[in-house]
């Protein structure tokens, strides 16, 4: 008899309650790392957790034992209601042409991470981008984005310029700030919302785990003025 196939990377979330992982995806801690001008300007990678082939993770921020579900929505009357759309990301973008590159920007999708404000930020670095070095900038910052808020465009072929993603979970520290952020999802790994419905999927997006985010499921930077903490 052969063995059933195994079940592909998947996230469901869960009404009122946390994101239900399966398919063994690898969960690990990325760090921000700041430079002289105080901007994000690297990833440091940090703790790695088990593998497991399915695991609930916290969506509401209360649970005592984070980053994973400890049942504690339920004393904390969690409202988990998801309020982000359906529609594909580039139905609502920004779109800044350069010389050399174009870049395209959703709110809906912006964590604040601020990977893209380094040096002179990447929108003049596209609108410097005839320059090669401006250009490289540019994309770095855009690649650099978790949450695929800022997607940079090449001029010749017109495909999105993606970093390569394995399918992952990253929880996002933010160290200097002292706070942490959302769950980085790389990898196009599907969403389904509570109602059974897909996300688009895409190659990166967060979601929200300090449980005030105004645009469940996706972080909309609500943790940064929450000053939410993942741990002790
Ligand atoms: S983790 Fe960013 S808004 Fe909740």
């Amino acid at each position: 008899m052969s063995d059933s196939p195994k079940a592909g990377p998947r996230i469901k979330v869960i009404k009122d309650g946390p994101y239900l992982v399966r398919g063994g995806v690898p969960l690990n801690e990325e760090r921000i790392v700041r430079g002289p001008d105080g901007e994000p300007c690297r990833w440091e990678k940090g703790e790695s957790y088990p593998d497991k082939e399915s695991y609930s993770l916290c969506r509401c921020g209360a649970s005592k034992a984070k980053p994973y579900c400890d049942g504690s929505h339920v004393e904390a009357a969690f409202d988990g209601r998801e309020t982000a759309g359906h529609g594909p990301y580039l139905e609502n973008v920004e779109r800044t042409v350069g010389p050399g590159i174009d870049l395209t920007y959703s709110e809906e999708f912006c964590a604040c991470v601020r990977f893209c404000h380094g040096g002179k930020g990447a929108w003049s670095y596209a609108e410097a981008s005839g320059d090669p070095e401006a250009r490289a900038r540019a994309v770095e910052e855009a690649c650099a984005c978790p949450s695929g808020s800022l997607v940079a465009w090449d001029k010749t072929t017109g495909a999105a310029i993606e970093p390569a993603c394995e399918p992952g979970i990253s929880l996002i520290e933010d160290p200097r700030s002292g706070v942490s952020g959302p769950l980085w999802v790389k990898g196009a790994i599907p969403i389904e919302s509570a109602d059974g419905v897909e996300y688009e999927r895409r190659n990166r997006v967060t979601l929200c785990r300090c449980g005030r985010s105004a645009r469940k499921p996706f972080c909309d930077g609500s943790h940064l003025a929450a000053g939410f903490k993942s741990k002790p």
